[in-house]
């Protein structure tokens, strides 16, 4: 099972393979920013800072909203993020 570590409190936990990194956090009561739930407004934006390589690759769709969100390197939907390996994680700076 994939693990999820949340980088400002390196906090981890295990999570069923295939599951959205936004509802892993609403359904475990772990707070990450989000708005819409459907990758157009750019709120849950979050940085993947080790593991993004086992991630699947960015959309089209989920690039044009992270752009619109954050300038960071990297950045990604929290709300699309779709958890298929180890990865670290932290809020982008928006
Ligand atoms: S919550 Fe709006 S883009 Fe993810």
């Amino acid at each position: 099972m994939p693990q999820l570590t949340f980088a400002a409190t390196g906090e981890s936990y295990d999570v069923p393979e295939g599951t959205r990194f936004l509802d892993f956090c609403q359904e475990n009561n772990l707070p990450h920013d989000f708005g819409c739930t459907v990758g157009s407004c750019g709120t849950c934006a979050c940085v993947v800072t080790e593991g993004a390589e086992s991630l699947p690759s960015i959309g089209d769709e989920e690039s044009e909203t992270v752009e619109m969100a954050t300038d960071e390197e990297g950045a990604r939907l929290g709300c699309q993020l779709v958890i298929t390996g180890d990865i670290t994680v932290r809020a982008a700076e928006v």
